[in-house]
């Protein structure tokens, strides 16, 4: 959550960091803010506000020289948005500037004990990190008052440091929240988001946990160096930059989401492409023997990913016979079940950012468990540290409800069963094959699904219903339409509603049924007739081979296991097309950030 930017080189950095924070405005929004060096006068000036990047954009004057600076955007967890705690934040002198993201979990002993005569102006623990390294500046040089800030903080933290007495070092300090090193010749550019540095860097550098950086400028150029917690210089791992403008701007559609949804039948043939060798799936032998023979499979995971996770069950269940359980990351942290000990656990997670996910994963290797992040972001903290990542492909998401990412999760997850089974009764080529051309189907009618979204969902609260591998589509759904439309929405199981749940139907109340399964066909659509009964405005998605007159959505038919990834693309539309004629804010809702770096 939040993204920040920092910037020392030939570019003028306003440019350079505005931009950056307006591409990395997905990760938090409630408010922003700058810092940067005007050369002319030899002053820092620093502008901040509550609201969105483009309000920072078209507010303020930029027409300085300007090379060096930081920028931040901001998703609160200390302190309300507004314009006191947004950052930048100064030591009290106002000698040290800094930006941050993360979380410091000790800030109040630390206050006490270093800190008791300051007043803060602001409610954040940001504040806090600035004055600890103006409190240790008194007694050592710059770069040891850093480290030694460093050192106490316990939390996590991506941090951007500037000594306003020293115009030509940019600082920074890393711990569980994602920081990249960008390189170029003419410029050196800090982001916690591989996107900020498109088309101002050519590599990069992924910075490691407990890491003190320092960019300066030399005689010879630009130039960084990472040190480790006892002060040794380590060279990091060079990555190129390997994404372009295309991929990360809407490509002509109103929003990122309506293309992300758009682009999911292809995110499924590059996920073949990069799977597929010789004509067969090809995942790598150390996974394959990591799973060997395991008594247990566990999936951890959270929202939409944890939806993708029930999936995985259903087909690791029926694929590999292995019994695979499901939990709730924020839960599985801190209320353990009974676990089998021959057992492999299972991250998925779109940012491989999610906090909540990390304190399992941390905990589950301590335990001695093997572990494997599926995720998006092949940089990220939950690849880098669990003992195996596979890479979903799904490309840069940028609207924060997920949807391409989702369906590469169950493709990948369909595979990782594929190749682990001993004679898989699935021909998983053909089928990948077909659930994308059944997703183009689905995605070329969506002119249709705004039209019945129009006359249908007229109540401010709604219900997806469905049986089996159905119900987890409709807890995605009811996701998808909660937050990006901000309507009340339940997924429940289609034989529970009658147990006390359908006692809030009444006339009008939309219920979507999702039936992509012959044998539960006729339970569901009884339940449908008991709320139809009670007044409620039934929209059924169905498919080729379950369909009946009365159906509003008919999908192509797909495997059975795989129907998810395709049901859920016009739950997907629905909500998108509702929030749109709502006037929603789709890419970006109220109150939620892309990825959840807090716990
Ligand atoms: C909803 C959504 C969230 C995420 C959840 C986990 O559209 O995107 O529910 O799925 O916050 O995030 P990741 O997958 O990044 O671990």
């Amino acid at each position: 959550m939040c993204g920040i930017v920092g910037y020392l080189g030939d570019l003028r950095a306003t440019d350079v960091i505005l931009s950056g924070l307006k591409k990395l405005e997905y990760r938090g929004y409630d408010s922003c803010g700058i810092c940067f060096h005007d050369q002319t006068s030899g002053n820092f000036l620093t502008y901040k506000d509550k609201g969105r990047v483009n309000h920072l954009i078209s507010d303020f004057d930029y027409g300085f020289t300007n090379h060096f600076g930081i920028g931040h955007t901001r998703w609160a967890t200390h302190g309300a948005p507004n314009h006191i705690n947004s950052h930048p934040h100064a030591s009290a002198s106002g000698r040290f500037v800094i930006v941050h993201n993360g979380v410091i979990e000790n800030y109040k002993e630390l206050i006490a004990r270093y800190l008791p005569a300051i007043s803060f102006v602001s409610e954040t623990d940001t504040e806090v990190i600035a004055n600890l390294i103006e409190y240790f500046a008194v007694s050592y040089p710059v770069d040891l008052a850093i480290r030694k800030t460093l050192a106490i903080l316990e939390g996590s933290y991506a941090l951007l440091i500037i000594d306003t007495r020293n115009p030509k070092v940019l600082y920074a300090g890393k711990n569980k929240s994602p920081l990249l090193c960008g390189y170029r010749n003419d410029g050196i550019c800090l982001a916690s988001d591989l996107m900020a540095l498109v088309g101002v860097s050519s590599d990069y550098y992924v910075i490691e946990d407990k890491t003190f950086v320092k960019v300066e400028v030399a005689d010879s150029g630009y130039q960084f160096s990472m040190y480790d917690p006892i002060g040794i210089e380590y060279t990091p791992m060079r990555h190129e930059v390997n994404l372009n403008d295309d991929e990360i701007n809407k490509a002509g559609f109103p929003h990122y989401m309506l293309k992300e949804i758009c682009e999911q039948p292809s995110v499924i043939r590059k996920i073949m492409t990069n799977y597929i060798v010789d004509g067969k799936f090809f995942v790598d032998q150390d996974i394959l023997d990591m799973f060997a023979n395991r008594k247990r499979l566990y999936i951890l995971a959270a929202g939409t990913s944890m939806h993708a996770g029930f999936v995985g069950k259903a087909l690791f269940e029926n694929i590999t016979k292995i019994p695979t359980e499901v939990f709730i990351a924020s839960e599985f942290a801190y209320n353990k079940p009974l676990l089998e000990e021959d057992a492999v656990f299972i991250l998925i997670s779109q940012s491989g950012e999610t906090a909540d996910l990390r304190a399992c994963l941390v905990d589950v290797k301590k335990m001695g468990y093997d572990t494997l992040t599926i995720t998006n972001v092949k940089t990220s903290t939950l690849a880098r540290e669990a003992t195996k990542f596979l890479e979903i492909f799904a490309g840069p998401e940028i609207a924060v409800a997920s949807t391409k990412a989702y369906v590469g999760q169950i493709a990948i997850l369909s595979i990782l069963a594929y190749v682990l089974a001993d004679k898989p009764k699935i021909d998983l080529i053909k089928e990948l094959s077909k659930l994308a051309v059944a997703m183009e189907a689905i995605i070329d009618k969506r002119e249709y699904i705004h039209d019945l979204v129009k006359n249908h969902l007229v109540k401010r609260n709604c219900f997806y219903i469905g049986r089996g591998i159905d119900y987890y589509t409709c807890l995605e759904a009811a996701l998808k339409l909660k937050e990006i439309s901000y309507i009340q929405t339940e997924g429940f199981a289609a034989g529970e509603l009658k147990h006390g749940t359908i006692a809030l139907i009444e006339q009008d109340v939309p219920v979507i049924a999702i039936i992509t399964q012959n044998h539960i066909d006729k339970n569901t659509r009884s339940n449908i007739q008991e709320v139809r009964a009670r007044g409620a405005d039934v929209l059924i998605i169905s498919t080729n081979h379950t369909m009946k007159a009365e159906d509003d959505i008919v999908l192509m038919d797909v495997h059975y296991l795989l129907s998810p990834a395709l049901a859920v693309i016009p739950t997907q539309l629905i909500a998108y097309y509702k929030a749109l004629d709502l006037g929603r804010d789709i890419d970006k809702p109220r109150n939620l950030a892309k990825s959840v770096t807090v716990e």
